[in-house]
Parts: C-alpha cells; sequence; structure tokens
C-alpha cells in the first residue's frame, strides 16, 4: 500500500487546501494511505505529531477555507544536511517514500534536493545505525510531484499558479472599494500591490479595474522619463474628466537603471507636479487571506488529483513532474527545468536583458 505525503510549503496562497483536499481523497479512492505533513518541511525535520494520517473526513469543508489548514513554515532546518536526514529517518519511519509539494520555486527547488540525495541519506542513515538495512528495503527511490502554489503568478511553464487569481480578484475588489472613495474626493491613489519579481498580478489587476498606470518589474520605464511620461498620461486624463486616479505599483517595480520604483516616488510626483491630493494604500497580505476563488479551488483539485496519479505511475527513471495548467489543461512539466527557468528569468531581469527575460518565459516544454 502506497503511503503519500503532502506538504504546502513557502508563502500560503488560497487554493492549498484544495489542493490537500484534493490529493487525501485521491489518494484513499486509489487505495493509497495519505498523510499531511504540518508546517512545511519542519514538520518532516520533527515528525510525530506533525505527521498525521489522513481520512476522507479528515478535509471536509477545506475547498473553501483559505490559507493552509496543515500550516508553512520556512525551515531553516531542512536547509541543512543534518535536518533533510533526519526528515529522510522520519519519512520512512512513517513509510511514506512519495511527497507532493505544494509551495513556490524554493519549495520545489528543495523537494528535488531531497531526493537527488535520498540514496546518499539512506546510506548514512544506515552507517549511523539510525535505521537498519530491512527498514529501508523498498524505499530505495523517492518520488516527488510539484504543485506550485503561490499568489505570485510566477512559475514558468505554467499558465496559472494556484492562488494567482484568488489574489487578483481581491486586490480588484480593494481597488473597486479605494475608486468609491477617490472619485469622492477627486484623489489620486497609488496602490501597492504584491508579486516580488513578477508582475502578473499589478498588470492583470490594471486591466481589470482599468488603473491609469501600471509598473511592474518587467517592463522597466526609461529612469530620466518615466516621471514626465505618467503625469502626462495621468494629466491627460483629468483633462478627459476624470475625477479619480489610480497607479498600481508592483513591488518589486524597478526602473531602467534597476532603481526602485516605490509608491512613495510615485505619490511625490503626482503631489508635487500635478498637485494631486493623494494617498497611498499598500494591500499586503490581505492579497493573500480569504477563501479561494472558483477557478483556484478547480486548478487545485484536478491538479491534487493528477498529482496522484503521477505519483502511481513513476519509476525510479522518471524525472520528478510538476502539475500545471497550460490553455486550460492540467499538464505535467519537468519540474527541475521549470523551476532553473523560473531562475534565468529573474537572473535576466536583474541583468536588465528584459528580452532574454520574455523570451524565457515563453519557453515551451513538452507535456
Ligand atoms: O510569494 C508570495 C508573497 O506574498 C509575495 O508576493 C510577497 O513578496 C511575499 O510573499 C511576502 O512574504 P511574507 O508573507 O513572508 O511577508
Amino acid at each position: 500500500r502506497k503511503k503519500i505525503g503532502i506538504i504546502t510549503s513557502g508563502g500560503d496562497a488560497p487554493g492549498m487546501n484544495a489542493a490537500v483536499r484534493a490529493v487525501v481523497r485521491a489518494a484513499i479512492h486509489k487505495g493509497c494511505d495519505a498523510f499531511a505533513i504540518y508546517e512545511g518541511y519542519e514538520g518532516l525535520v520533527q515528525g510525530g505529531h506533525m505527521i498525521k494520517q489522513m481520512r476522507w473526513e479528515d478535509v471536509r469543508g477545506w475547498l473553501s477555507e483559505g490559507g493552509t489548514l496543515i500550516g508553512t513554515a520556512r525551515s531553516a532546518a531542512f536547509r541543512e544536511r543534518w535536518g533533510r536526514l533526519k526528515a529522510a529517518k522520519n519519512m520512512i519511519v512513517n513509510g511514506i517514500d512519495a511527497l507532493i509539494v505544494c509551495g513556490g520555486d524554493g519549495s520545489l527547488t528543495g523537494a528535488d534536493l531531497f531526493r537527488a540525495e535520498w540514496p546518499g541519506l539512506l546510506k548514512e542513515l544506515i552507517e549511523t545505525k539510525e535505521l537498519t538495512d530491512s527498514q529501508i528495503r523498498g524505499y530505495e527511490h523517492l518520488t516527488i510531484v510539484g504543485l506550485v502554489g503561490s499568489i505570485d503568478n510566477d512559475m514558468s511553464s505554467t499558465d496559472a499558479t494556484i492562488g494567482a487569481y484568488s489574489s487578483l480578484t481581491r486586490i480588484c475588489q480593494s481597488v473597486d472599494f479605494i475608486d468609491a472613495t477617490a472619485l469622492s474626493h477627486s484623489r489620486a491613489f497609488v496602490v501597492e500591490v504584491m508579486g516580488r519579481h513578477c508582475g502578473w498580478l499589478a498588470l492583470m489587476a490594471g486591466i481589470a479595474t482599468g488603473a491609469d498606470y501600471v509598473f511592474i518589474p518587467e517592463q522597466p520605464p526609461n529612469a530620466s522619463e518615466w516621471g514626465n511620461e505618467i503625469c502626462s498620461v495621468v494629466d491627460a486624463h483629468r483633462q478627459k474628466g476624470k475625477r479619480k486616479t489610480i497607479v498600481i505599483v508592483c513591488e518589486g517595480a524597478i526602473d531602467s537603471d534597476l532603481n526602485p520604483i516605490s509608491a512613495e516616488n510615485v505619490k511625490d510626483l503626482l503631489v508635487e507636479r500635478l498637485g494631486l491630493d493623494t494617498r497611498i494604500t499598500t494591500l499586503g497580505h490581505v492579497q493573500r487571506g480569504g477563501s479561494a476563488v472558483a477557478f483556484d479551488r478547480l486548478i487545485a483539485t484536478m491538479q491534487g488529483y493528477d498529482a496522484v496519479e503521477a505519483v502511481l505511475e513513476s519509476t525510479p527513471d522518471t524525472p520528478s513532474p510538476m502539475i500545471g495548467i497550460n490553455e486550460n489543461k492540467i499538464s505535467r512539466k519537468p519540474l527541475v527545468q521549470s523551476v532553473a527557468l523560473t531562475k534565468e528569468v529573474a537572473s535576466a531581469i536583474k541583468k536588465k536583458d528584459f528580452a532574454r527575460a520574455m523570451s524565457l518565459r515563453d519557453t515551451e516544454f513538452a507535456d
């Protein structure tokens, strides 16, 4: 009987609970045992009550719950070899040799490193008499499957990460609220949104709310001209009779000289050059909380189911898959390459090679 562990790791994202629910129920449906590992990789390192076998009814009602009910943590111990040794031992003790990890690129990289080290970890556990040969028999290979949970939608080779559309919806609702008060006072608002170094949330929110201007890291405006440009755009909108101004700034926005563009910078410009009564709203973690929208519940459920199938189909030679969605179809992509590509995009942006960043984002891997 296959024993499958599920972990949520990194920043929480709406839809993670739907993913855990789907994995638990698909595993049980397919005759496997499902284990929730609490507090991300920290639960694997600590073992004991942090690893809990889940029953069908344990995940009842989880579709509509925000955050992650099995917890998440940034585990310092798992980044160290001794932590991964403890994690490997706890897995064997619980009979688990397949892990489904729902998290961002950092969490998925950690998972694949764990898989690559697995034979060495087992060898060391035997040498140090933590485990015996007979205990590890049948557990020689670790299966890892990745689910991408992140509000940032920053993973290459999938169209949407679990949580991104919920966060986008929350941002749009918030901007709608801000619109009402901005309109009343004829004010300008600079709204800072999350996304780290990925402008997807900012750009999509800008389109969906009809914002006057959007700043994203992927398309840094000219350092010496962006001030004039935004002022002329906002001024033109005001001349046409618009009573409110909304500027959306991604938290990682930069100019062409790689200087950060902050909400404060933008506010100062609007006040000093255009004399607009301007306020800043930093949406913060409101963007990450709350229940998942239908789309995130759907992809989390379909991807969670597919993750269990991928575990059952995996062989020692199969590379770890990452479950994604491409053109409305659930897809399996090579996890290591997808994570590497995501990192390459970030490094191309850092080196100001925006054309390369864009073309890398469009890289296709066969399913
Ligand atoms: O990756 C998700 C995210 O919400 C980013 O958009 C943001 O930059 C970061 O996490 C915030 O992290 P924390 O919750 O640790 O402050």
